[in-house]
Formats: structure tokens, sequence, C-alpha cells
């Protein structure tokens, strides 16, 4: 069945903790620099030297292999473009998924004609290595996965990217998803030049705050972004969002002050899981999902009623009654772990 996301629909005013969302906003330098924008600024086709320069020195890679995109959604759509361009000559091209998944890599793969190979997830939602590298084909050409990945938080060695890399025909990438890269530091970005078919996504949407501008960056070597340039419209970054992807990168200060707050925060949530007996798992990302069971829609919906969001993952592939929650500022997981707790107290 064909895939369509659904726009999650929120209150005006409510705490929302349901889509990993930076919870204290972006740096004030961000509105400094869209108040700056001029008349011009607005009416021309944006220069990106500047923005691309600033990213790449951000990245810590040279600016050839920097590609922005509008938001990191629009770099996995190319990734699944890119696949079916490359379209085996007999059958569909075939795009690997480790679940459970980030919903747009199968949405934009089935979109572009691939036929979406899903592969379940190891023991404790470890990545399953020996069962992505037997789901390889010589139709294979593109493999999805995140570090941390969304919805478990759970992260994904190099070790093990690197062996997906070896096995796979010459036409097809590896996409790793490193939205949530600031809350834990790994990162793909130094091995790029030593795997040319291995392809980094990142968003500024989560550590930045940058979410409603559009803002994301894939980053490979740059023989490899070369068969991607052709598959994006020029000038997809608008100018809002590279002034302001220029601002966030320079407030360097305010992303760690709000790294630290999301540390903070999933030790709350952990503390909080402890407490009720609720499984979880260790998260690299701005969120953490747990096994409340029986529990899910009644928390969720309870939240919900006091204008808290968080998300019911029940019907997600694998995660049978969890929640997952952003965890950003402590103040915002505050609220969040004591409407849980009155939930709780009342249904016991
Ligand atoms: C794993 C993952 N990749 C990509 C995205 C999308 O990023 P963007 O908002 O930049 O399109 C998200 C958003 O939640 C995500 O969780």
């Amino acid at each position: 069945m064909t895939q369509t996301y659904q726009r999650p629909v929120t209150a005006p005013g409510a705490l929302r903790l349901h889509l990993n969302e930076n919870t204290a906003g972006c740096s004030p330098r961000v509105l400094e620099a869209l108040r700056a924008l001029s008349q011009h600024d607005v009416a021309l086709y944006p220069d990106y030297t500047h923005v691309y320069e600033t990213t790449a020195r951000y990245l810590d890679v040279p600016v050839s292999s920097v590609l922005l995109t509008n938001g990191l959604d629009e770099g996995i759509f190319l990734a699944a473009v890119l696949a079916l361009t490359r379209r085996p000559a007999d059958a569909a091209p075939e795009s690997i998924v480790v679940l459970p998944a980030f919903d747009m890599y199968a949405i934009s793969s089935q979109a572009c004609g691939c036929r979406v190979v899903t592969v379940p997830p190891g023991e404790d939602f470890g990545f399953p290595l020996e069962a992505v590298l037997a789901a390889v084909t010589p139709r294979t050409r593109v493999v999805f996965f995140a570090s941390p990945n969304n919805p478990t938080g759970v992260r994904v060695r190099n070790d093990e990217i690197r062996a997906v890399a070896r096995v796979l025909p010459p036409e097809a990438v590896v996409f790793v998803d490193e939205a949530y890269h600031d809350f834990c530091g790994d990162t793909m970005l130094p091995e790029l030049g030593s795997l040319p078919n291995v392809v980094v996504g990142r968003t500024f949407a989560k550590a930045q705050g940058l979410a409603a501008l559009r803002a994301g960056a894939i980053v490979a070597a740059p023989e490899t972004l070369d068969a991607f340039r052709p598959l994006i419209p020029p000038y997809s970054l608008n100018v809002a969002a590279a002034a302001a992807l220029e601002a966030a990168l320079a407030d360097r200060e305010y992303v760690a002050w709000y790294v630290a707050q999301v540390h903070e925060s999933r030790q709350r949530l952990y503390a909080f899981c402890r407490r009720r007996g609720f499984p979880f798992w260790e998260s690299g990302a701005n969120f953490v999902l747990a096994r409340v069971g029986p529990h899910a829609a009644g928390l969720a919906g309870a939240l919900q009623d006091q204008g808290i969001y968080i998300r019911d993952k029940s019907g997600d592939p694998h995660c049978p009654g969890c929640i997952r929650v952003t965890t950003g500022t402590v103040e915002a997981t505050e609220a969040a772990i004591a409407a849980m707790e009155a939930y709780l107290c009342g249904v016991r």
C-alpha cells in the first residue's frame, strides 16, 4: 500500500513533544538575521556563496561535499530520485529501510517507484547488520537508516555502516540520516573521503531550531554529490532559511546550551521510566522511546487534553505499547513527567 505522510494536528499554544522539535526555539540571533533582510534580499534569487562556506566550515568538510536542501526531507527524496534514475533495466530499483524507521524513507521510495525492502530491527532495536547484508541484491539502489534512529534513539556504529557500504552494487548509496547528530556527536563525516557510496543527511531543524524555515544538507564525497546536483531545483533553500542558517551556525553557545538541556531531560525521563518500571531505550537523540504497555493511548490522550502532545507509537512496526516523548528543555520535560505521573496515579 502506498504511504502518505500524515501531518499531526496540534492545538495552538500546546506544548509539542511529539515531533522532536526544539522546545526552546531558535537562537535570538536567527530572528535578528531575519529582521535584517531587506526588500531587495527578498526580491532577488539568493546567492548561496556565504551560506555554503559557513556550512562547510561548520561541518568541517569541503564546500564541494555539501548540498543544501529544503529540509532533510528533500535530501531523502533526492536519494530516492537517484535510485529511480539508476533503476535496473529489468526490474524496479530496491530501497532497503531498516525498521522501525522515519516514515519519509518508505514514502519517498514508493513515490519514486522503488520496491521498499524492510528489515526488522535486531535485538533491543540494535542495528540488524546481518539481515541488512542479506537484503542487498543487484537491484539495491539505496539503504536508508538513521543514527540515532527515530523513533528508538538507538545509535548505529560506524563499523556497521562501513560493512554495509562494502557490499553494495556500484549504483547504490547508503543514506546515513544524522538528523539527531548534535545530541550524541556520532558522525560518518570524517570517513566520507574513503567511502564514496555513503551519503550523510543533516537537518538544522532540531538542535538549531529551524524546523519551520526548512534547512537541511546532504554531505558526501564531491563526485558522489555530483549525481545529486541535477536532481534539485536551483533555489531550493529560500533566502530566509539561508540567512537563518548562517546565524544559527554562528551561535554555537546557544546550541551547546540546548544540547545540555536535552541531555538532562533524557536523564529525567529515564528516571521517570525506572520509577514506573517502564522499559526504555538509551537515546542519542532529543527524545526517548518507552514501553508503557496498555497505558500508551491513555497517556497520550490524557496529556493532549492538558495541551501536552506526546506520541503514541504503538502503531509503528515493532513498537507496541510505546510512547515517544521529545526531551527538549528541562522545564518542558518536567511538565510532561508531572502530567504522566498524575495520569498514572489516577489509573492505578
Ligand atoms: C530521522 C529524521 N530524518 C529527517 C527528518 C526531517 O528533517 P527536516 O525537518 O529537516 O526535513 C526528521 C524529522 O523529524 C527525522 O526524524
